[in-house]
């Protein structure tokens, strides 16, 4: 593909940027992280951090973690983890082992997002967390610094379930075995291994820790977060002919299942790694075709669990009717993604049934100017900025500025794909 049209870079990847503060705060000496995005959930997860008693600097464009070696203290007031599932959850991992007694919190959309699929598998270190009687935050981690080794399944098919437990394994005397639903993104094990701590995969597959173990301090890049990115692509995407070329993004195989559903949709799709390291990364370039409908198995949602509500998006643009199903997860997200997805698809026109796991989209839409409730939800509001331009119609988002948890910049850099 002769890419024509200038590249454009996303911000770091979020998802690896909470862990690597995390491992840093948690670790002995000194961590330089690069490119850091300055998003609101990420800047969640260092003030949350910052109130353990961690001292976090930025310098120039690194961000320097000065260990705590695992003595974090606790605040006297709630931890305020703003809109970030990723702070809550993870960090009540790392408390769940430490001999601390603190309170998490959030706002009105984390407020409503459920935390027993933490509560329950983080009992097993015999770590008490007090919930909201609807089983969220805020919620108190009496944490078990006595704590032994756990065997643990994880039943939902969630990267944050599967770090708090990997994260609390850490403070823990003994061998922990985490087993059940792993095959979600592998950041945490990436970065442990980065970070200096042994877990590893035994023969039947589960993730082995055998704690107390204390990360050594690392230096590391954040590559750009490929469900920004996915954004600029699908806005290429959707168009015949258009282009965007995305460089330095995060290339981790199990973020990068939108490329091929991309492909799937009929556009062109060029991928060239970089950079190895922990985190690979490289450049991604687009162009944009006539598209036709897909269908989304259940086996790909949690490869794909940030991107659906753009799927949904794309597929108005696609002849056909695309479906997703097996993607109940979406209603427990910043939003209903499943409910705010397709009130604002039928605000621009776009017809589509929802069910209980998913929706199907008949495209391609007769798209008209439409207002968008984006219920605060970052990807409801990007993925409808990409209609509108793509359809080119007005798109009224009621909360454009919720994009900023994610991707700050994202108005300025959509204007770059051609
Ligand atoms: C994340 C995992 C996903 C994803 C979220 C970030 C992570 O959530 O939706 O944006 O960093 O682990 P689940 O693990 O709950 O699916």
């Amino acid at each position: 593909m002769t890419a024509t049209t200038p590249p454009i870079t996303v911000p770091g990847d979020k998802s690896i940027a909470h862990r690597a503060l995390m491992l840093a705060a948690l670790a002995r000496g000194t961590s330089r992280l690069r490119n850091v995005p300055a998003g609101l959930d990420v800047l969640s997860t260092q003030r949350a951090l910052r109130a353990l008693g961690v001292t976090i600097a930025r310098e120039g464009d690194e961000v320097v973690v000065s260990g705590s070696g695992g003595a974090l203290v606790a605040p006297d007031t709630p931890i305020d983890c703003g809109n970030s599932g990723t702070t809550i959850r993870l960090l009540a991992g790392v408390l769940a082992t430490r001999g601390l007694t603190v309170t998490l919190d959030g706002d009105g959309s984390l407020r409503a997002r459920p935390m027993r699929r933490i509560a329950a598998p983080l009992a097993a270190f015999g770590t008490q967390i007090e919930l909201s009687p609807r089983g969220t935050a805020p919620f108190i981690v009496h944490g078990n610094a006595h704590a032994r080794g756990a065997e643990v399944e994880v039943v939902v098919p969630s990267a944050q379930v599967k770090s708090a437990v990997l994260f609390a394994a850490l403070g823990a005397h003994g061998r922990s075995r985490v087993t059940g639903q792993l095959a979600t993104r592998d950041h945490t094990e990436r970065l442990f291994d980065a970070f200096g701590i042994a877990c590893a995969a035994d023969e039947r597959g589960a993730l082995v820790v055998d704690g107390p173990q204390t990360p050594q301090a690392a230096d590391l890049y954040v590559p750009g977060d490929v469900s920004s990115a996915a954004f600029l692509l699908a806005a290429a995407a959707a168009v015949p002919g258009a282009c965007a070329v995305v460089e330095d993004v995060g290339l981790n195989p199990t973020r990068i299942a939108f490329f091929d559903v991309l492909r799937r949709f009929g556009a062109e799709v060029e991928v060239r790694a970089s950079d190895g390291g922990p985190e690979p990364r490289g450049r991604v370039a687009v162009r944009g075709a006539a598209l036709h409908a897909i269908v989304i198995a259940p086996g790909e949602v949690p490869g794909l669990i940030d991107e659906l509500p753009l799927i949904g998006v794309l597929g108005a643009f696609a002849r056909g009717t695309t479906v997703v199903s097996g993607a109940a997860e979406l209603r427990v997200k910043e939003s209903d993604r499943i409910e705010t997805f397709a009130r604002a698809a039928r605000a621009i026109g776009v017809e589509l049934e929802t069910f209980d796991d998913g929706f199907a989209v008949h495209g391609p839409a007769r798209f008209h100017d439409g207002a968008i409730v984006t219920a605060g939800d970052h990807r409801i509001a990007m993925a409808f900025a990409v209609a509108g331009r793509a359809a080119e119609i007005a798109v009224l988002l009621d909360d454009p500025e919720c994009v900023a948890v994610s991707f700050p910049n994202f108005t300025a850099a959509l204007d770059c794909v051609a």
